[in-house]
């Protein structure tokens, strides 16, 4: 069996041969609702800018800076999606599953889920066994403002300051300058995880380019990957139908008619690329289903 979100964060390389489950569960409910915060119930089913867009028109704060992921809120948790200085689990409270061989429902709390960067307990122990029904969030009536990420701030002022409309405004604008369309332009987004280094490792990265970003990631060091393929010199690189996009190196497009196996293919010359110039092996952050793998 294999859990189909949005699919637009999967690639298959071949038919599945299996049942595809798909979830249908459109609930949304306010919970409970205190002088500060409300707790959601969202369905596995909702469409994840659906519950943006309804989080922002009932003044919730905490996932403005989440808008416009494609995929539904029941992958939400799966690899803790994140953006713009937020993650999914910051507001997560709870998910409830369904054990895909007993048919036994289960909820797990937040620490139960082991949230990590794009990681959670459903990639790991839970990888291929929890049919997800729906998640609980917590959410702020009182919103603090996330806008210290790269350009958020600049683009929130631009559109007269800080709301929970002018924050989904920008952040939507800032995406749609970035990232390609996927009903235009074939995608899933970031094709590959921000590796994190030891310390060592990224100070012999310094020695190659000096001017090499980094974010803390507890004693180790997170380094964007869109930028190491970029200076690698492969923005804009073309493979057959497939390439690397011409304004985010870690998004792999299909220029159209492309086959998995192009994807995977420009995928490893990407991978053996970025290797060779630094030594980091890039992780794959969508999720390859089928016979050939990356
Ligand atoms: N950069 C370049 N060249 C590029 C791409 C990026 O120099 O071609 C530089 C940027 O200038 C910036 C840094 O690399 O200094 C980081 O770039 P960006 O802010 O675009 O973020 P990212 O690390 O590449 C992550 C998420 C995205 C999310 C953005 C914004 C991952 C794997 N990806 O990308 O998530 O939208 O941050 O928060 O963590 C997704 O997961 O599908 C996704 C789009």
């Amino acid at each position: 069996m294999f859990f189909l979100g949005g699919g637009s964060n999967v690639l298959f390389t071949s038919d599945f041969d299996g049942l595809v489950l798909h979830s249908g569960i459109k609930t949304l409910e306010v919970l409970v609702r205190t002088e500060k915060e409300v707790t959601v119930k969202a369905g596995a089913g909702v469409v994840w800018d659906d519950l943006v867009q309804w989080c922002v028109d009932n003044g919730f704060g905490g996932l403005e800076n989440l808008s416009d992921i494609p995929g539904t809120v029941g992958a939400s948790p799966v690899q803790n999606i994140g953006a713009y200085g937020t993650e999914a689990a910051e507001c997560i409270v709870a998910v409830h599953y369904v054990d895909y061989e007993t048919g036994l429902a289960y909820s797990l709390s937040k620490a139960e889920c082991a949230f990590g960067y794009r990681d959670s307990v459903f990639k790991h122990a839970l990888a291929g066994k929890a049919i997800i029904t729906s998640v609980d969030f917590v959410l702020n009536l009182h919103p603090q403002f996330r806008l210290d990420y790269g350009d958020v701030n600049r683009a929130v002022e631009a559109l007269g300051g800080a709301s929970l409309v002018n924050v989904r405004k920008a952040i939507t604008g800032i995406r749609r300058s970035k990232l390609p369309d996927i009903s235009e332009l074939g995608n899933a987004g970031s094709f590959f995880t921000n590796p994190v280094v030891q310390p060592e490792m990224y100070a012999q990265l310094q020695t190659i380019w000096p001017d090499v970003p980094s974010y803390s990631s507890g004693d180790r060091v997170k380094v964007p990957a869109g930028w190491l393929i970029d200076r690698c010199g492969l923005k804009g690189f073309v493979m057959g139908n497939a390439a690397v996009h011409k304004n985010q190196a870690l998004v792999l497009v299909n220029l159209g008619g492309a086959t998995a196996a192009e994807i995977v293919e420009l995928a490893r010359y990407v991978i053996q690329t970025v290797f060779e110039k630094t030594g980091i092996t890039l992780v794959p952050e969508v999720n390859v289903v089928g016979s050939e793998k990356i």
